[in-house]
């Protein structure tokens, strides 16, 4: 009755009523209003069945039937909207995903941090460059990253711009998955000659191998041709960060009960705006949706307790994802309790790790950066402290792109700290380039097959 009583009073706008950290400040917030009104009247990005379809697949996946990869851009840029770069985010996804099949033997699902991924939080509100103060960038979604006034002052327009771009790339990726990004699948265009300097190479070449007989199997014999389904199975998914426009995308659909976020399929809480009492888990409480937590070191039992009453009373699972991002030095003192934290508030989520977060580091001359082997290790230990406590790791979500950068050090081919400077693209976080996406895949396919033949 309590629970009943308390839903009742959610409304799209009760976010509203509790602290919003990390919102923009806009100059003119009747001009925000404004845009909200017109971004609330344009039509849904996705739509409430396959956001139902979504939510029961993550309950497999909770169940242990299907693995999950969250991966793209830590932030997309409005102008990396281009056929090329769509197309190559979506090829490194796919055979990323590929490669896990092979290791996970199930199902991998897949959610692209695409599509919407705009909003950024910050550490600090403001940057100090040779003594002047401006807004901090805060995604394309909100202000322009160049260093003038009138670029970093939040500008309301954008979030239709970027409504649009995400319009445009969720065309594309739909088209794409139906028709001819079949041949993506194929092993000639895995590019591999990375894999030359690691011992393993032999090892990855078997596993391409691999895919290329199952692919062909599918084909030839049964006379499907791969990926040309009509069901779309790429999800989107961002940070639900700027609660004005997500509520301006939350609607009632006909012939099903409750609001759906209609502008994607799995929006996520990141870890500065998690508090329990916050706004951002108010707004989430009421929509439809499955919906991700990022949780890390300094998570508090009350916490775990307090989102499952608000977000998931009826502990269903694939309604919820716990997101953790600890650190490679830090995830083995953290993880376990937040797992026994959970279970002890008779929690049903899915698991899934984050290794891009908690391994941020800032080298000598300034440049932020991630270790490929603290990535993996992450991955590595979170598999084998879930399996340790009995439960199983559900997903990864990384921040890659298929572009050729330096952002990351590490891997057999990539870019030591000296090399950094020579294709760092990223106004936020350091990505995984294409070749540091696959090795990885590669390398937590291997984790998983060796884990499976040792139960
Ligand atoms: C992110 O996913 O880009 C992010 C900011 O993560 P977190 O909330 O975990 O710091
Ligand atoms: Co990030």
């Amino acid at each position: 009755m309590e629970r009943t009583a308390e839903l009742s009073l959610w409304t799209p706008p009760s976010w509203r009523t509790r602290d919003a950290l990390q919102q923009p400040e806009y100059p003119d917030p009747a001009a925000l209003e404004a845009v909200l009104a017109e971004l609330s009247a344009l039509p849904p990005l996705v739509t409430s069945w396959e956001i139902v379809q979504l939510r029961q697949l993550l309950g497999e996946a909770t169940a242990g039937r299907c693995f999950v990869l969250q991966a793209g851009d830590c932030a997309e840029r409005f102008a990396a909207c281009t056929p090329n770069r769509i197309t190559n985010s979506l090829k490194v996804l796919l055979q990323m995903s590929l490669v896990l099949v092979m290791g996970a033997q199930r199902p991998v699902i897949r959610m692209g941090r695409f599509a919407g991924q705009y909003a950024k939080p910050r550490s600090a509100a403001t940057e100090v460059r040779d003594g002047v103060e401006l807004p901090s960038y805060r995604g394309d979604n909100v202000n322009r990253a160049e260093f003038t006034r009138e670029a970093r002052t939040p500008d309301p327009a954008l979030l239709l711009r970027g409504y649009e771009r995400a319009a445009l790339t969720l065309n594309f990726v739909r088209a794409l998955v139906k028709g001819g990004f079949a041949d993506l699948h194929h092993p000639e265009y895995f590019e591999l000659d990375w894999a030359a300097r690691s011992p393993l190479a032999e090892e990855y070449h078997r596993m391409v191998e691999t895919i290329n007989e199952s692919l062909r199997f599918t084909e030839h014999v049964l006379g499907v041709r791969a990926g040309a389904t009509d069901r779309i199975d790429f999800y989107t998914c961002h940070e639900a960060l700027h609660l004005g426009s997500e509520e301006a995308q939350t609607r009632h659909v006909p012939r099903r009960a409750g609001y759906f976020n209609l502008a994607t399929h799995f929006p996520w809480i990141g870890l500065r705006t998690n508090s329990p009492g916050g706004a951002h888990v108010e707004y989430m409480r009421g929509i439809e949706n499955p919906i991700g937590i990022k949780v890390g070191p300094g998570t508090t039992r009350e916490s775990i307790g307090r989102w499952l009453e608000a977000l998931d009373p009826a502990r269903q699972p694939g309604r919820l994802t716990l997101i953790h991002r600890c650190g490679a030095r830090r995830i083995a003192d953290e993880l376990p309790a937040l797992i026994e934290a959970t279970r002890a508030e008779g929690g049903n989520v899915l698991w899934i790790a984050d290794p891009m977060h908690g391994n941020t580091q800032t080298t000598s001359s300034g440049v932020k950066t991630r270790r490929f082997e603290d990535i993996y290790s992450e991955v590595e230990q979170s598999f084998d402290i879930h399996r340790a406590l009995g439960c199983k790791l559900g997903g990864v979500h990384i921040e890659v792109t298929g572009e050729n950068v330096t952002e990351c050090t590490g891997g057999s081919n990539g870019p030591s700290e000296s090399d950094l400077g020579r294709a760092y693209e990223s106004e936020v976080d350091p990505r995984l380039n294409y070749e540091q996406s696959l090795e990885l895949a590669f390398l937590i396919a291997r984790k998983m097959k060796a884990d499976e033949q040792a139960a």
